[in-house]
């Protein structure tokens, strides 16, 4: 599936384009039946919002279910991801995030791309996310926030911060790698937009929440500076996220490499599925 040169065009412009209603109801209820399976499988992989029981977000599930492993090899889904980095991609991180009616926590203001140059070595921002929506996202159940255009200022530098999160699971003498990466995936973020930034981006840009049914699918540039309130309201609002890197950007190496369920080093080109395929 090729994006026209207008949705190119405004992906450029807002660093953002929203397709609604680009999976049918048939393909988002295959992916919503296997949502049980994967938040039971725990692992590593799971991360649980501050109430200590309701689950934040799964990584890495691509790899161990059938159905997110077509998903990232859907045309739908890669094809246009293709189009817009201009080279073979490879998956660079994949996750659900669950953001569960009631309790749902916030994802604070970020860029994606200080994340992965920091921690992983990537040095251009030449990566894009794609969100594919499991439920419908309205204004009520915390959709995400974008200022279109901040992708144009390119990465804003900002000091790592201590989480509140990191000192607590230091306390319950988590391992020292998983207290090392759990603030990129908490509702503390570890590389979070300073307050002045904020204001300055929004009073330039403003802000648009895109919202739509499920099946809806948003790509979004490597730098553009987002976030998602919480989710007060009775409705979950499940999307699953698919990272791809282009494979002519890959990252140096670091010196304590995060685990491979949270940035893949598997380099190997997606090809695509038919699109047929995906039920089989
Ligand atoms: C993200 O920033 O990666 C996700 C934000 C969200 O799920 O609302
Ligand atoms: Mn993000």
């Amino acid at each position: 599936m090729r994006l026209s040169n207008q949705q190119c065009a405004a992906y450029r412009e807002k660093g953002f384009v929203l397709l609604p209603e680009c999976f049918s109801l048939e393909e988002v209820e295959l992916m919503r039946s296997q949502l049980d399976l994967v938040f039971s499988e725990g692992g590593p992989g799971l991360v649980i919002e501050k109430d200590g029981t309701v689950i934040r977000s799964v990584y890495g599930s691509h790899r161990t279910n059938k159905v997110f492993g077509q998903l990232v090899r859907h045309p739908k889904v890669l094809e246009p991801a293709v189009q817009l980095l201009k080279s073979d991609v490879y998956v660079y991180q994949f996750k659900i995030n669950a953001k569960r009616a009631f309790v749902g926590d916030v994802w604070e203001w970020h860029q994606d791309f200080i994340f992965w140059r920091n921690e992983d070595g990537l040095r251009s921002p030449r990566i894009l996310s794609v969100a594919i929506f499991l439920d419908e996202v309205t204004e009520f159940n915390g959709p995400m926030l974008l200022i279109p255009g901040s992708h144009k200022e390119g990465m804003i530098d900002v000091t790592a911060r201590d989480t509140e999160l990191a000192d607590h699971y230091q306390e319950d003498g988590e391992d020292l790698d998983r207290r090392n990466w759990i603030s990129n995936l908490t509702a503390d973020l570890k590389y979070s937009l300073v307050r002045d930034d904020i204001a300055r981006l929004v009073r330039r840009y403003g802000i648009e929440a895109p919202k739509g049914p499920a099946g809806s699918v948003l790509f979004f540039d490597g730098n553009i500076a987002h976030a998602s309130s919480n989710n007060i309201s009775p409705f979950d609002r499940v999307v699953s996220l698919v990272t791809f890197n282009s494979i002519e950007n890959l990252p140096v190496e670091v010196e304590n490499p995060r685990p491979e369920f949270l940035v893949s080093r598997d380099f190997s080109p997606v090809i695509p599925i038919q699109e047929g395929a995906f039920f089989s």
